[in-house]
């Protein structure tokens, strides 16, 4: 495919999404076609999932519903709007993909990781991000950066199933070094956006 696919990953709270919309921003002023979406999330479809998937009053939803919903929501968002912008030339930023449920899914709630891949192959064609950024923070800073009162479903977990998600995500990206670039979310926004834009470009100039 022409275009270039860049994914954003990282627990709550740690900033990845201001730092894809930064980069979303960048790319455009210096010309780029973007497309710029989130998952859960993106076509008409893949929202309303969102909204059963975040919504407080589903608290009941079991694992497998939830795995099969983002599973659910990524299948259409793919192949929407994701396949054809790359088709198209476009550079697609997407805050979050299918590391999330790896991370969510499988190290927090305990699905097997053979059943998340292939399920994950089902739902995105066989896509694979170029790059995925990972913005990495200790569970406990980032949590403390969320106001509690407007706290979404998954937001609402406790502090050590995030600290499994930060693993999980630290995980993946020493097992795929070639795709992941790991930044500290510690810094400030202006630091991280700087050390992003340095890696696309020399990555775009390839
Ligand atoms: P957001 O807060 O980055 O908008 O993401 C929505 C929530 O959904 C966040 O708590 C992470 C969670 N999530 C999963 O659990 N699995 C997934 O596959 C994705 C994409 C998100």
């Amino acid at each position: 495919m022409k275009g270039i696919f860049i994914t954003f990953e990282g627990i709550e709270g740690c900033g990845k999404s201001t730092q894809a919309k930064l980069l979303a921003d960048y790319l455009q002023k210096t010309g780029k076609e973007v497309l710029f979406t989130r998952e859960p999330g993106g076509p008409k479809i893949s929202e309303e999932i969102r909204e059963i998937l975040l919504n407080n009053a589903n608290a009941e939803m079991i694992p497998r519903t939830e795995v099969l919903l983002y599973m659910a929501s990524r299948s259409q968002h793919t192949s929407e709007w994701i396949i054809p912008a790359l088709k198209n030339g476009k550079i697609v930023i997407s805050d979050r993909y299918y590391d999330s449920t790896i991370a969510y899914q499988g190290a927090a709630r305990k699905i097997e990781r053979n059943i998340i891949d292939m399920l994950t192959t089902f739902a995105t064609f066989g896509l694979k991000p170029d790059i995925t950024f990972l913005v990495d923070l200790p569970a406990e800073i980032g949590l403390a950066r969320i106001e509690q009162k407007d706290a979404d479903r998954l937001e609402r977990e406790s502090l050590d199933f995030h600290k499994k998600v930060r693993a999980g995500f630290l995980k993946i990206a020493e097992q795929e070094k070639d795709r992941y670039i790991v930044l500290n979310g510690a810094k400030t926004v202006n630091e991280i956006h700087r050390e992003i834009i340095k890696k696309i470009d020399e990555k775009i100039r390839k």
